[in-house]
């Protein structure tokens, strides 16, 4: 139980942080939001569709998630980083390589929010199981740890810009989180949120720890959420 405590006192200090922090440069963080044109983003969305598929469904041999099921501040967020140099710049990571590549081609933030605006649209998706775990210890893990951050039932929370996380492929999520272990991701100086994460991947105690939260919030999978 005493091991608890310095970790409740760590999620407390960045939930402060994240309340307190202002950032004077350019980044990701301060791209303006705004309404995106629907149809501009359809056209955008053709070279998408080859590796997250025609409905943002996600193609998982091409480690490319479903989109469709993300919130559209993140995915433009996301969007924002990989384009900016913020995420995807480690050689290690293939694949964030790959879509930081594709990310370099949209023009800036009005046509992220053209494209984000198009995936709206799509319908959402049931994500399958590919990782199993002990749901029950996921749980305990979840709500000690995830939640304060992702929400009670894993739906996110803009305010502390953390993503939804249910509904999104559980294989995703472990790699994800596994890039915030390794030090690949979170890593670059204007990722403050990704920064955040980052310190927060050492609080699982091991691999299995970490498939037992991801199978439970798997079991959370309820799109009418979204
Ligand atoms: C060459 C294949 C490829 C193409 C084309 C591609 N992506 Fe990706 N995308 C990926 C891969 C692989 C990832 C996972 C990156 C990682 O693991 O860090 C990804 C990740 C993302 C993410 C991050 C999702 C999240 O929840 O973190 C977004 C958003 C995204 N892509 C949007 C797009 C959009 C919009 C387009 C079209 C403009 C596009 N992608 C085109 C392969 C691709
Ligand atoms: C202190 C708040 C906080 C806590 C606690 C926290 N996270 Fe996060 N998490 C974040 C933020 C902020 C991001 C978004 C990072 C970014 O913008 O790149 C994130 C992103 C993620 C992602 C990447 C999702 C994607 O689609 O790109 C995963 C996976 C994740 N968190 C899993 C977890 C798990 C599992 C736990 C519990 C063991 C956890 N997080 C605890 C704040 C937190």
């Amino acid at each position: 139980m005493y091991k608890i405590i310095p970790l409740l006192l760590s999620i407390f200090y960045f939930l402060l942080m994240s309340a307190c922090s202002e950032s004077v440069k350019e980044t990701s963080e301060d791209q303006p939001l705004k309404e995106g044109n629907i149809a501009l983003g359809k056209e955008l969305y053709i070279v998408c569709a080859g590796c997250h598929g025609a409905n943002g469904e996600g193609i998982k041999a091409l480690n490319a998630p479903a989109l469709v099921n993300q919130e559209t501040w993140y995915l433009e967020k996301q969007l924002n980083n990989f384009r900016l140099g913020i995420r995807g710049n480690d050689p290690e990571n293939i694949p964030g390589t790959q879509m930081a590549t594709i990310a370099k081609t949209l023009t800036g933030a009005d046509q992220v929010s053209d494209v984000a605006a198009y995936i709206k649209t799509l319908p959402p998706t049931t994500t399958e199981q590919t990782i199993s775990g002990d749901i029950e210890k996921g749980r305990n893990y979840y709500h000690m740890i995830c939640g304060a951050c992702h929400g009670k039932n894993a739906v996110g929370n803009p305010s502390l810009n953390s993503p939804r996380l249910a509904g999104i492929d559980d294989w995703y999520l472990e790699a994800q989180f596994n890039l915030f272990k390794n030090g690949i991701r979170g890593m670059h100086p204007d990722d403050t949120h990704g920064a955040q994460m980052q310190a927060m991947s050492n609080s699982l105690p091991d691999d299995q720890a970490l498939k037992d939260v991801i199978a439970y919030i798997q079991s959370l999978q309820n799109l009418e959420q979204r």
